[in-house]
């Protein structure tokens, strides 16, 4: 994050990417229900990470995300059909 915000060569659109960023995750806490699958507790969950050239976690985090608003809100535009599993 360090060498996107700061230092001569930061990132021009920092601005930008951040807001992205942000009203990325807040529609998806918006639109779903977020749960661990049913044979998952949250004793389970393993918070190692890995630093390569970014820091990510070290197992992906697995999650079961459930549609909480009507579906006509989940329809893309341009698009008549949306599936949900
Ligand atoms: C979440 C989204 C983004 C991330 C994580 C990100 C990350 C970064 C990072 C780490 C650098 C520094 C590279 C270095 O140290 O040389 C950088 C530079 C740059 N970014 Fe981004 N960026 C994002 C979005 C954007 C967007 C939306 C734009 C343009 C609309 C943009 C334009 C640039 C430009 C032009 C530079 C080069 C700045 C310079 O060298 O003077 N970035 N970005």
């Amino acid at each position: 994050m360090t060498a996107m915000l700061e230092g001569r060569r930061a990132c021009l659109g920092k601005n930008l990417g951040l807001k992205v960023v942000q009203s990325t995750l807040a529609n998806m806490v918006h639109g779903f229900s977020w749960r661990l699958p049913d044979n998952m507790k949250e004793e389970d969950l393993n918070m190692d990470e890995i630093s390569l050239l970014t820091t990510s976690k070290k197992e992906p985090l697995v999650v079961v995300a459930e549609a909480r608003l009507p579906s006509h809100i989940y329809t893309a535009l341009g698009s008549s059909e949306v599936h949900f599993p």
